[in-house]
């Protein structure tokens, strides 16, 4: 499926399959059961962590994505002639006779072969425990009995990185040998991250131990060293290790460079395979991580926890959920995009460009919207996780570590409104309001104050911070973290951020009416009010909203500005909440047309910006056209979709899908486009950069999980409501015969339709299990609990009900 020189999809989309190597750029792969994760490249490259993948790194790693030298290594030699060679492409780049990494929901595989032998590696992680799993098998391919050597090779980290200190840092680790087990112990007597009292300071250890071990019954000698000294050799050549032309007795203790390299003997007989077993684990005690070395390293063990693994993602990724006649879309909706937001953004927290462990005060509350249709109480479980993060006074850790509790505090607008807007969300998904009356404490007030509350004041803290214009004040940024020079004198206001706290209001007046708290809905809507007014007066250019305006009164994003002209965020926005009259959005909406969908997708702004401005922020910083200065920003372009479907339409909906789907992008241009084609990228390269429609930051971005969700609500049309389930597709003939599966509060819903039968602007007929639903509201009432709903779109019926205009119509009306 979806062909490019560089591989393909396999497995009705969920797998990818890279089959050369040199890719333009490293196509990762983040596998993490939630504790446990690690990140390979098509070369080998990457590393392990626990909990956090920057305070908590098991192996060492270099973030250096042109050599992607850096990872956890198994090598061969060929002992009769002394080839060496390695069984990922890195270290030793070998010019392997076949090759293949395939990445999969929850593992990699490289599949090779060289010099008459060929290898599987297959890297998981066990489901229920903090153990990697590396499944090793060899067949001897040639005529001839071979004599082998393998010997697995990475560097111990035990702490943060990366690691500037590593000299310093290398004192405190101490490595053993358990020579029954074939493991080695890392330990340190260390743990340099922030300190919470002053006596901690470079003076505790780093709580846990971490094993590395082997086991195959096909050794004939063993071999294990914790010196990398040692191990490479004096030349200290990764692609020729000393160790593997002649090991010696290892070392281990207090006073190397610390590695872990485990290994042995074996002999194959032509045609006859051997299997290994290697774990990494880690646990709070060297007994503790023993004993997970003794349960996994009996090769039947580590068989069925790699295969829990393909089952647990099974279980959250269905694979009959989603299925069109575009393999993107499947691929995409159906796959990579839940797993990105769970695996890399949610659990992981990392990507090969940003090692972060840290939860984003705004990010992950928007990442979990992805639970919704999955799992909506994950989504619960991170609200309250980040209420506990918010200030008694409303604001909130920009963002915090886990593990240190060390945060980011910052003038920073529009976090604390993610919790509101995602709560409300949450409701909407679920109907679930006794999340109101959940507690979570302030980080400066250990009183435990209702969800409701801590929302409240979010909201409270936005509405007392309006500016001259009585739009909101944006601080030291909003949404956009560039636009970091607006507003630090606290004068600067934000358009979008109005749009956005309107959006947020109305939701909220809803939740407080259902509350039956009618007095207080009612004033939220007319602060909502108060903003659009303020809005539509002061900030519209004419032909589009302006973004904001500056602690010195100048505008940002209005046709007088020679760079920043027009910016995409006030218009989706200004669309998805209704927040200005019908005429202006559809000006504005035909502005973005105009300006800002190209074909690499819908720009954050145009022009970029040339040169830096102190008064605006670091976006200026940026070369003209990278990120948020100018480039495609995935995370709003994703925004620009969903009011394409708002606005009905469907020309340009097919066209952003066409622009910003990475196995499309990739398969037209695979070098040009650079990135992973199975992951969306953080940004994609604007016209004014060097090398427009170049993709980057795959993996570690917002846009996977709020893709996901624009897809299944607004193109899929299945979309919670207050009152019921609506079905408001919105789609385009490419996507063909669709059959969509969703759960809703209990039910199953099984939706058919044809997109090539649907008609742009024409509301479909809904039949729900062969009977005629009036209207497009599905709801909860009617249908018992455990109920799967047949529901069937037609558009070719005689009896299509309402029309409502086209873009097109709109446009000239
Ligand atoms: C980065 C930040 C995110 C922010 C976005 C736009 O992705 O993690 O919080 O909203 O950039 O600046």
């Amino acid at each position: 499926m979806l062909p490019s020189p560089y591989g393909h999809f396999q497995n009705a989309g969920r797998a990818f399959r890279i089959t050369d190597p040199q890719t333009p750029t490293p196509w990762t792969n983040v596998v993490c059961n939630g504790r446990y994760g690690f990140i390979v490249s098509q070369s080998g490259g990457g590393f392990s962590w626990l909990d956090n993948s920057q305070l908590n790194v098991l192996t060492r790693w270099d973030m250096d994505l042109i050599r992607d030298a850096q990872g956890k290594f198994l090598y061969l030699a060929d002992l009769d002639d002394d080839t060496v060679w390695s069984l990922a492409p890195m270290p030793c780049r070998t010019p392997y006779q076949t090759y293949a990494c395939e990445h999969t929901l929850g593992a990699t595989t490289f599949l090779a072969s060289y010099a008459g032998i060929r290898w599987s590696w297959q890297m998981s992680v066990a489901p229920e425990d903090p153990v990697e799993l590396w499944r090793v098998l060899l067949t001897n391919e040639s005529d001839r009995p071979r004599r082998l050597r393998i010997a697995s090779a990475f560097e111990w980290c035990c702490g943060v990185a990366p690691d500037v200190k590593r000299e310093f840092h290398k004192l405190f680790i101490t490595t053993e040998h358990d020579r029954e087990r074939d493991a080695i112990i890392a330990t340190k007597n260390m743990w340099d991250v922030p300190a919470k009292h002053r006596r901690d300071h470079w003076n505790q250890p780093w709580p846990y131990a971490a094993a590395h071990a082997v086991s195959c019954t096909a050794f004939e000698r063993k071999y294990a060293t914790a010196d990398k000294a040692s191990f490479l050799g004096r030349a200290a050549d990764p692609t020729a290790p000393a160790w593997l032309r002649s090991p010696s007795d290892g070392r281990f203790g207090r006073f190397l460079d610390d590695m872990a390299s485990l290994g042995g003997d074996l002999s194959i007989e032509p045609g006859e395979s051997v299997e290994l077993h290697y774990v990494l684990t880690v646990a709070e005690t060297p007994d503790a991580a023993l004993a997970l070395v003794d349960r996994y390293r009996l090769p039947e063990t580590a068989r069925e926890a790699a295969a829990a693994s393909t089952g647990m993602w099974d279980r959250l990724v269905r694979p009959d959920a989603v299925h069109t006649s575009e393999p993107a879309f499947n691929a995409l909706v159906g796959a990579w995009l839940p797993y990105q937001a769970v695996a890399a953004r949610l659990w992981g927290r990392v990507g090969y460009y940003q090692q972060s462990g840290a939860y984003g005060y705004r990010d992950q509350l928007q990442d979990s919207q992805v639970w919704l249709p999955i799992e909506p109480d994950r989504c619960r479980d991170q609200i309250l996780l980040h209420a506990a993060h918010q200030f008694a006074e409303g604001r909130v850790y920009h963002w915090w570590h886990p593990l240190t509790e060390q945060g980011l505090e910052t003038e920073c607008s529009d976090d604390y409104l993610w919790l509101p807007f995602v709560c409300a969300s949450y409701i909407r998904e679920t109907g679930d309001l006794s999340i109101l009356d959940e507690t979570a404490p302030y980080v400066d007030e250990a009183r435990e104050a209702t969800i409701a509350e801590h929302c409240e004041r979010s909201i409270a803290k936005a509405l007392d911070r309006l500016g001259q214009n009585e739009l909101p004040r944006i601080g030291t940024c909003d949404w956009n973290d560039g636009l970091s020079g607006v507003g630090v004198e606290e004068k600067g206001e934000s358009v979008w951020l109005a749009f956005f706290l309107a959006d947020i209001l109305r939701e909220w007046s809803r939740i407080t009416g259902l509350q039956g708290k009618g007095d207080r809905a009612g004033e939220i809507l007319a602060a909502r009010e108060q903003l659009l007014k303020a809005a539509n007066t002061t900030a519209w250019d004419g032909r589009w909203f302006r973004r904001a305006i500056t602690d010195d009164g100048e505008w940002l994003g209005s046709a007088d500005c020679s760079e920043g002209s027009i910016y995409l965020n006030p218009q989706t926005w200004a669309i998805l909440t209704d927040g200005a009259p019908e005429d202006r959005l559809r000006t504005a909406w035909d502005s973005v047309r105009e300006h800002l969908l190209r074909e690499m997708g819908p720009l954050l702004l145009y022009p970029a910006y040339t040169e830096p401005r102190t008064d605006i922020g670091y976006i200026t910083r940026y070369s003209p056209g990278s990120r948020e200065n100018g480039g495609v920003y995935m995370h709003a372009a994703v925004w620009a979709l969903a009011a394409a479907c708002k606005r009905g339409d469907t020309e340009a909906v097919r066209r952003i899908w066409r622009a910003i789907a990475p196995p499309i992008r990739s398969t037209e241009n695979p070098d040009g486009y650079a990135a992973e084609p199975y992951v969306t990228p953080g940004n994609v390269d604007g016209p004014l950069s060097d090398t427009p429609g170049r993709a980057g930051w795959t993996w570690y971005t917002g846009s996977a999980a709020w893709l996901y969700r624009v897809c299944l609500e607004r193109v899929l049309g299945l979309r919670a409501d207050w009152d019921g389930l609506r079905i408001d597709p919105c789609v385009f003939p490419e996507l063909g015969e669709i059959r969509v599966k969703r759960r809703w509060r209990g039910r199953t819903i099984d939706m058919h339709l044809d997109a090539t039968d649907a008609k742009a602007g024409v509301e479909p007929r809904v039949m729900v299990d062969g009977r005629h639903l009036e209207g497009n509201l599905l709801r909860e009432q009617a249908y018992p609990e455990g109920a799967t709903l047949q529901v069937h779109l037609t558009w070719s019926s005689p009896e299509v009900r309402r029309v409502r205009p086209t873009a097109a119509e709109r446009s000239v009306s």
